[in-house]
């Protein structure tokens, strides 16, 4: 689409909207708007509506004014924005990242806050291929994971050091969440382990670089936890100025 045709800036804003659902796939060229409307899934619903929506902007009369489309609008109408989901950011089977993530849940329960973890070991062993792109809202287990994120304010991520990145299955999950993202607006903050040296300084940075992407609020104070065999044993983090960096990020995250 030649956005020179296109003067108005909320305009502009609003085809880059259409354009990005039809890419993304979640949307097929070859169903229609009211196709689309009756078909019985929430996700789907929602990028219907949305889609509705641009229409609507596409074809009002220019007498009616643009109504200045904001993120917001593009939010999920089911999310209920109350729980904090502390997201294990691995599928490897008994993860040291899942340990993290109950060590977190505890602590955040110390600050008199329940959380949830969604584990992505969890995750549909075929979701990469039934629950993606034009298979969207196909997969039910992948469709509760994806409203669990819907339904969430805040997060943590824990995320493990994979060839110096964060893990690939995080970034195949974050792909199949809806879009416009689910995530937009929402708030996290980010921890990250390794074996090594670097507590994933890296992957965290390249995973932000993501979430900023969906308008993701990311919390400044990122934690790392290197040399996870020394600094995190019997689901404890051994390192007493680690530990206290834990705990200042989630006394952060629950102010943010
Ligand atoms: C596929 C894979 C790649 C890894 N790459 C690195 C790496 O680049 N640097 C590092 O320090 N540790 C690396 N690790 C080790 C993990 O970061 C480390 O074990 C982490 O504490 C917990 O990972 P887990 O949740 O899979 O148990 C790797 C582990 C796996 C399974």
């Amino acid at each position: 689409m030649n956005d020179d045709r296109v003067e108005e800036p909320e305009k502009r804003q609003v085809l880059w909207v259409k354009e990005s659902l039809l890419f993304n796939g979640t949307i097929p060229k070859n169903v229609p708007n009211d196709g689309l409307a009756r078909l019985n899934h929430a996700p789907t619903k929602l990028i219907a509506q949305t889609f509705a929506f641009v229409e609507s902007i596409l074809n009002a009369p220019r007498s009616k004014q643009w109504r200045k489309p904001t993120l917001s609008i593009l939010n999920s109408p089911f999310s209920t924005k109350k729980m904090i989901t502390i997201v294990a950011g691995t599928n490897r089977p008994l993860s040291k990242t899942i340990e993290v993530a109950h060590f977190y849940q505890n602590l955040l329960q110390s600050h008199q806050t329940p959380s949830q973890i969604l584990d992505l070991a969890d995750l549909p062993d075929d979701f990469v291929f039934s629950a993606l792109y034009n298979n969207a809202g196909q997969n039910e287990e992948f469709n509760a994971m994806h409203d669990v994120m819907a339904g969430s304010e805040k997060f943590v991520f824990v995320v493990p050091e994979y060839n110096n990145s964060f893990p690939g299955v995080l970034k195949a999950f974050i792909d199949g969440m809806s879009y416009p993202s689910v995530l937009t607006s929402k708030k996290c903050a980010l921890v990250g382990i390794s074996d090594g040296v670097q507590g994933n300084a890296l992957g965290l940075s390249h995973f932000t670089d993501v979430l900023n992407y969906l308008g993701m609020n990311v919390l400044a104070q990122k934690v790392r936890v290197p040399f996870m065999r020394k600094n995190f044993v019997d689901g404890e983090i051994k390192d007493a100025l680690i530990a206290q960096l834990v705990d200042d990020q989630a006394r952060l995250l629950l102010a943010f």
